[in-house]
């Protein structure tokens, strides 16, 4: 059977990770969470105090990094120079940390380059902010998932609180709001609807409607009359 490669973008919050991995799980393809990549990368700059001033030295610590998401038992793990710091990348800090890397043409050249590759032979499910519109602008499933500030806002503190992380509503909105502008207004690959995309609003819709409305678009694909 044909292997597709559905994109699905659109802001924090909206639930592309949820629907994403589901997808990923019903069409026996593999989930690629690029937002994870960024992280990743973002995690090092902190580490390493790399110098975001000086392209020439940062292409050159991208070109040697690693970068690899592998599947655990299930689960994407997310490795950086062969060390799993999975559970390091999901806070607060690294999200703007990662929003701030990703506005940099060489870090952003980078890993449209590793998920070109990872993506090469179709059956991906790709999550991210520049996928239909960069990484794969030939994807033929493409999805632009919204919701209302207030709605991911909600979300999102559900989850840092479950994780136990110690935060307010009020701030994760705003701290959201900020990274989403960013996201939105950087010069380089900004989060758009591409033009072929089918817009769907999550916020009154559960995970399941989401992927209702997908896996139409999946099957309309697959097998078109
Ligand atoms: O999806 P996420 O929240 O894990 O992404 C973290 C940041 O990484 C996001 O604020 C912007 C950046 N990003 C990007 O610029 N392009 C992508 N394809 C994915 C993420």
């Amino acid at each position: 059977m044909k292997k597709l490669i559905v994109a699905i973008d659109g802001p924090a919050g909206a639930g592309k990770s949820t629907v994403a991995k589901r997808l990923a799980h019903e069409l026996g393809y593999t989930y690629m969470d690029t937002g994870a990549m960024y992280r990743a990368f973002a995690w090092k700059v902190m580490q390493d105090e790399i110098d975001l001033e000086d392209e020439t030295s940062l292409r050159k610590i991208l070109s040697e990094t690693k970068i690899d998401l592998k599947k655990d038992n299930g689960q994407l793990r997310v490795f950086l120079d062969e060390v799993d710091i999975t559970d390091r990348i999901r806070t607060p800090v690294l999200s703007q940390m990662a929003s701030k890397v990703s506005t940099l043409r060489a870090v952003r050249e980078r890993m449209v380059e590793l998920q070109r590759a990872m993506g090469r032979e179709g059956g991906v499910v790709v999550e991210g902010r520049d996928i239909g519109t960069i990484v794969f602008p030939k994807a033929e499933v493409k999805i632009y998932l919204d919701a209302s500030s207030q709605e991911r806002a909600r979300r999102r503190f559900e989850e840092l609180k479950a994780q136990g992380k110690g935060i307010n509503l009020k701030e994760t909105l705003k701290e959201m709001e900020e990274r989403d502008r960013r996201d939105q207004e950087r010069e380089v690959a900004p989060l758009r609807k591409a033009k072929d995309a089918v817009v769907i609003d999550s916020t009154q819709l559960d995970a399941e409607g989401v992927m209702e409305r997908i896996m139409r678009e999946v099957r309309n694909k697959l097998s078109p009359d």
